[in-house]
């Protein structure tokens, strides 16, 4: 939750009492921590349709995968202490498997760009880590071979926007692989925001694992 906060320039104050949706979620313990908190909020991941302990492996899994991969490229993580980095994820996992067990119905199975939720159900949406981060190598983002492409990203904020009655937060917004600038889709999609009744701004984030030029949060706010 403390990194959530940071990344998308938060505090638990504008949370409370709000319904939030963070898609997609993950293995992370932001939906148990915030309600724990009192807020009502609900994650959604693709990944929801597989039983806690499958989640706990894969989940333990990645924490070492992610690890030897972040090594690899220090440089992209300036202010990166890789140990308390994996304690912190494996106590997020931890901290999401008993929420996932005890609490099942904040856990919704789905996979952008389709949302099972009315319009205008969430007073925000958040989106951490999928979004721009998972376009193709050769586009800015970080995968090889992808199909999570422009076209996609404008459907999939399209969606998110749709089922917020207020205001969206999306984070990263700076390009991966390349000197700090913004990410390629940004432009297309604030055009597309704007058009549509959104009014985009970004928020310096205080979450500090990337590099920290050009280290914003997207936040659009709906006009009417
Ligand atoms: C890097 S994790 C980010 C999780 C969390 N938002 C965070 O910042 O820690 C990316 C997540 O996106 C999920 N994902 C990938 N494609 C998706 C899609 N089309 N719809 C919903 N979730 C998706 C994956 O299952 C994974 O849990």
């Amino acid at each position: 939750m403390e990194e959530y906060l940071q990344a998308f320039a938060l505090k638990p104050s504008d949370l409370l009492g709000k319904r939030v949706l963070d898609c997609p979620s993950g293995p992370d313990s932001f939906v148990a921590e915030i309600n724990a908190l009192g807020c009502d909020a609900i994650g959604v991941d693709l990944i929801y349709d597989k039983s806690a302990a499958e989640l706990e492996a894969k989940g333990r899994a990645d924490v070492s995968d992610c690890l030897e991969q972040m090594k690899l490229k220090p440089e992209f993580y300036p202010a990166m202490d890789f140990e308390t980095f994996s304690k912190n994820k494996k106590l997020a996992l931890e901290s999401f498997i008993a929420d996932y067990k005890k609490n099942r119905k904040r856990y919704i199975h789905a996979s952008l760009p389709n949302l099972p939720f009315a319009d205008r159900t969430f007073d925000l949406v958040l989106s951490a880590h999928l979004l721009f981060v998972y376009s193709p190598l050769e586009e800015d983002g970080y995968l090889k071979s992808g199909n999570l492409n422009l076209q996609w990203h404008h459907q999939a904020v399209r969606e998110i926007a749709r089922v917020s009655a207020r205001e969206i937060r999306l984070y990263p917004t700076v390009a991966m692989n390349s000197a700090p600038r913004r990410h390629r889709y940004i432009e297309p999609i604030i055009a597309d925001l704007s058009a549509n009744g959104w009014r985009v701004t970004f928020e310096p984030s205080q979450y500090h694992q990337l590099s920290m030029e050009m280290n914003d949060c997207l936040v659009a706010r709906r006009l009417s």
